[in-house]
């Protein structure tokens, strides 16, 4: 099943909370195909200069923006990833943060 119609029908789901884990669960396995050589596993990795997603206060709209559209030396993502692709991946660095 493709990761967008996966999500979709978890968000439509009675749980909330089991949709929000799923999101997460999903933009889990974007962020390890696409963000780990540079952010690290656990968002603390930092190369070329890249933020530490652990202590970063963005909010989701800023992060969206970042992440869609770049900045520096990070790159963008628009092209690359789906609107629901980019929100799974907002979830899930955000439950990086300590
Ligand atoms: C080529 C390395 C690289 C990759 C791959 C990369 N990033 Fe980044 N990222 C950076 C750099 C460098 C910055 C710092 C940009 C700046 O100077 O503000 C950054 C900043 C960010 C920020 C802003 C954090 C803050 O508090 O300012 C977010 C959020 C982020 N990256 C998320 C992601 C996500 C999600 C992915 C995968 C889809 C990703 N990054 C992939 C290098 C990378």
């Amino acid at each position: 099943m493709k990761p967008f119609i996966y999500i979709s029908l978890l968000i439509l789901s009675s749980n909330p909370t089991e949709a929000q884990n799923s999101i997460i669960v999903s933009g889990k396995a974007i962020f390890e195909h696409k963000c780990q050589r540079c952010h690290g596993s656990d968002g603390t990795k930092g190369l070329f200069g890249a933020k530490n997603l652990q202590i970063s206060r963005l909010e989701n709209t800023e992060l969206i923006s970042i992440i869609s559209k770049g900045k520096k030396g990070m790159p963008r993502w628009d092209k690359k990833l789906s609107s629901t692709e980019i929100e799974s991946v907002t979830a899930y660095i955000k439950s990086l943060r300590k």
